[in-house]
């Protein structure tokens, strides 16, 4: 959701006059987009506004702006930081280059955001959005041939743990034919593979003149779009409504991948109703029991938090052996951090140590890992379709400079990186390739022959 909207930012600015500076030097803006799920990652920010309060000391026409989740969270405090010029929350993106250029030439702070993020969307602001959403969805992608398309925006689930409900709002499907009209466009623009996003995407639901579009009825549609070679969405809420239809959508719709990232959060039963997640270890585990018997083959993957209040090391038993019967392809492990205002933080006492918390989340990964390893390996020696991303993150490797086959790096359907050599212009295209190694996080293979399509 995050990468959707720093990408949205950045084609706005540059349409706006700005320049995304070269290796980071001759800047006269830093814009930092924030997360507040976990306080790790709001500390991060917190150190760089340190430091750039330094900087502004010998650069005082610097402008540093905050937008996303931490923006909207602080709000007015965040402004009384020195450093800080601009705060802009996730609901009013589309002001961010007009307070930018204000702020530039009138030098005074500036803030936009939400005053009740809970409230009634109003009209106006969701069009704003719409707007934003439909224009620059284009013009910066992450990854060539990929891009995100937002489905819904907030989530009405609050998990006890969670500060997403609090920071991005109300629960709402965006309409079908602006998502359609959108993937279309993209399509003619070379985009393969579109990523439906949503905080709980299989949550999707749209009325339309009396006929209303699960997300089920969202996919069959964009698998209608020429052009549109794979579809993937994420992330899931383990709900037992509309599950049969979305499995069957994956099972019968060749374009949607068969990859379902469906996180349990916990494997004990206890845990998950301090939780507030709406589902026990058993209904879960029959819903992955489900999904294996509809979509031979499928990838799952799931998060887990450690260490939440009151997790014994029993509960944590559950978790491994839930994790164990699950067989995900690979999981998300977090350390549970307390987010001021939800339930879990004013309610519960953070008691597991952070050594233990720390040592749980090690264990759950050593867990995970042998099970990806042994699904690795499964792959070597069978033929695999991959979307290539680009070169490899091994600099040695990967030096197109006088090396006509590359380190490339490029991902399955069902999420698997592989790694193997090729040439530098299948960056965005299909490839397919021969696994001759695995390891537990990676693929290895040989490059059999450029696709068509
Ligand atoms: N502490 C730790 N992890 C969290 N997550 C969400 N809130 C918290 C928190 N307070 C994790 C959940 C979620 C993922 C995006 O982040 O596992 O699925
Ligand atoms: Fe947070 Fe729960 Fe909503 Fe996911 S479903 S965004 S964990 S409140």
């Amino acid at each position: 959701m995050n990468k959707l909207d720093t990408s949205l930012v950045t084609a706005a600015l540059k349409q706006a006059g700005f320049e995304l500076s070269e290796n980071g030097q001759g800047y006269d803006v830093v814009l930092f987009n924030t997360c507040s799920v976990r306080e790790h990652a709001e500390k991060k920010v917190f150190s760089h506004l340190g430091q750039l309060q330094h900087e502004k000391q010998t650069k005082p026409e610097l402008i540093v702006a905050v937008m996303g989740c931490m923006a909207q969270r602080l709000g007015d405090e965040l402004l009384e930081y020195e450093a800080v010029d601009i705060v802009c929350g996730p609901g009013q993106i589309p002001q961010l280059p007009k307070m930018l250029t204000e702020a530039m030439e009138q030098r005074a702070k500036r803030i936009a955001v939400s005053d009740n993020p809970r409230g009634q969307v109003e009209t106006a602001q969701s069009a704003e959005l719409e707007d934003f959403e439909t224009v620059f969805d284009h013009e910066d992608k992450n990854i060539p041939g990929q891009a995100f398309v937002r489905a819904m925006r907030g989530c009405d689930n609050f998990c006890s743990y969670c500060i997403v409900p609090y920071v991005r709002g109300p629960e709402v499907s965006r309409p079908v034919n602006a998502i359609l009209e959108q993937i279309r466009r993209l399509a003619d623009e070379g985009v393969k593979q579109v990523t439906l996003l949503g905080q709980t995407v299989n949550s999707y639901n749209y009325n339309d003149g009396g006929r209303s579009y699960s997300l089920a009825d969202l996919l069959d549609k964009v698998s209608q779009i020429d052009g549109i070679e794979w579809i993937k969405f994420v992330t899931n809420y383990p709900l037992e409504r509309g599950y049969g239809d979305l499995l069957a959508a994956m099972r019968d719709l060749p374009k949607v991948c068969e990859y379902l990232h469906i996180p349990a959060q916990s494997g004990s039963d206890r845990i998950l109703k301090a939780m507030n997640r709406k589902y026990t270890r058993g209904q879960y585990l029959d819903m992955i029991a489900k999904a294996k018997e509809t979509v031979p083959g499928i990838n799952i993957a799931g998060d887990f938090i450690v260490g939440f209040p009151g997790e014994t090391e029993k509960d944590f038993q559950d978790t491994i052996s839930l994790i164990e019967r699950a067989r995900y392809r690979n999981c998300f492990v977090f350390k549970y951090s307390p987010r001021p205002g939800t339930k879990g933080e004013k309610r519960l006492m953070d008691d597991v140590p952070e050594n233990i918390k720390k040592q749980r989340n090690n264990r759950l990964l050593a867990v995970q890992e042998k099970i990806s390893g042994e699904l690795a390996k499964g792959f070597v020696g069978k033929k695999i379709r991959v979307l290539v991303e680009g070169l490899s993150k091994k600099p040695h490797l990967n030096n197109s400079n006088g090396r006509q086959m590359p380190q490339l790096l490029g991902r399955t359907a069902g999420d698997w990186i592989v790694v193997f050599n090729g040439p530098k212009q299948l960056e965005g295209q299909f490839a397919d390739v021969r696994i001759t190694k695995a390891k537990p996080l990676t693929l290895f293979g040989e490059l059999q022959k450029p696709c068509e399509s």
